[in-house]
């Protein structure tokens, strides 16, 4: 069984398996908890709301057993609705979902929660803040985008640090994660953290330099990237 998630806003260290070895999905979410992952961020993708294409829901039920943790399941997809249910019972406990990804993101959150899940709300450098003012109250997780999403390895966009400040101040004392998706390194962690982010995906920067028969890299990546973001605060 999952361990039920509680609100902390601790710092969360969350690999993106995009970078992770795809032929060997199960141990390398293994061994990066093993390492010191707090959560597994699963990137799904449509080849339509971006241009890239990964994988979908019997993927994501297919690794569940394999995670221990939180399985944070970020969709980049259009249409989202018809497929939440799918991710739920593929045992996601955060679906983000995207809100350029359509005209209805509030109908889409009221899903997610209505299908058992956290209820995450991701979105894009080139969206305002203020977007996400009538959403406050019906999310758990909001995935701030450093990068435009598609792609792991792209480069940290630095405009959306002062995004993120503003979003802390906006969500007050609501017990919503922010989240920090994209170019996330020990030299852009602190940034983030400083400005109220608590959840850190990293893809490349953890994956770099081990693999499943040498993890120890993953731990020296994680453990970086936290102490550099705790630092900050
Ligand atoms: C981008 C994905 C990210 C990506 C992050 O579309 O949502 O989760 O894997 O990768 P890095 O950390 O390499 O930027
Ligand atoms: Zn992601």
């Amino acid at each position: 069984m999952p361990m039920p998630m509680t609100f902390d806003r601790k710092i969360k260290i969350a690999p993106s398996i995009l970078s992770a070895d795809f032929a060997n999905f199960g141990a390398e979410c293994r061994a990066i908890e093993a390492e010191g992952a707090d959560w597994v961020h699963v990137d799904v993708m449509d080849g339509h709301f971006v241009p890239n294409i990964t994988f979908g829901p019997a993927t994501c039920a297919a690794i569940r057993p394999h995670i221990k943790g939180v399985m944070d399941v970020h969709l980049m997809i259009a249409p989202v609705d018809s497929y939440i249910e799918a991710f739920a019972n593929a045992g996601a406990d955060v679906i983000s979902a995207h809100l350029e990804a359509g005209p209805h993101i509030h109908r889409t959150l009221q899903a997610i929660r209505g299908a058992g899940a956290k209820a995450g709300l991701a979105i894009n450098p080139g969206t305002a803040v203020e977007a996400v003012e009538y959403l406050l109250d019906m999310v758990d997780l909001i995935c701030v985008m450093t990068v435009n999403p598609g792609f792991g390895g792209q480069k940290f966009i630095h405009s959306q640090v002062a995004k993120v400040a503003k979003l802390r101040s906006m969500i007050g004392d609501r017990p919503v994660h922010i989240e920090i998706d994209g170019g996330v390194t020990p030299e852009t962690a602190p940034l983030v953290a400083a400005a109220g982010a608590d959840v850190l995906v990293a893809g490349s920067a953890v994956f770099k330099g081990g693999s499943v028969s040498n993890p120890a890299p993953y731990g020296t990546n994680i453990a970086a990237i936290r102490a550099a973001a705790e630092a900050a605060l």
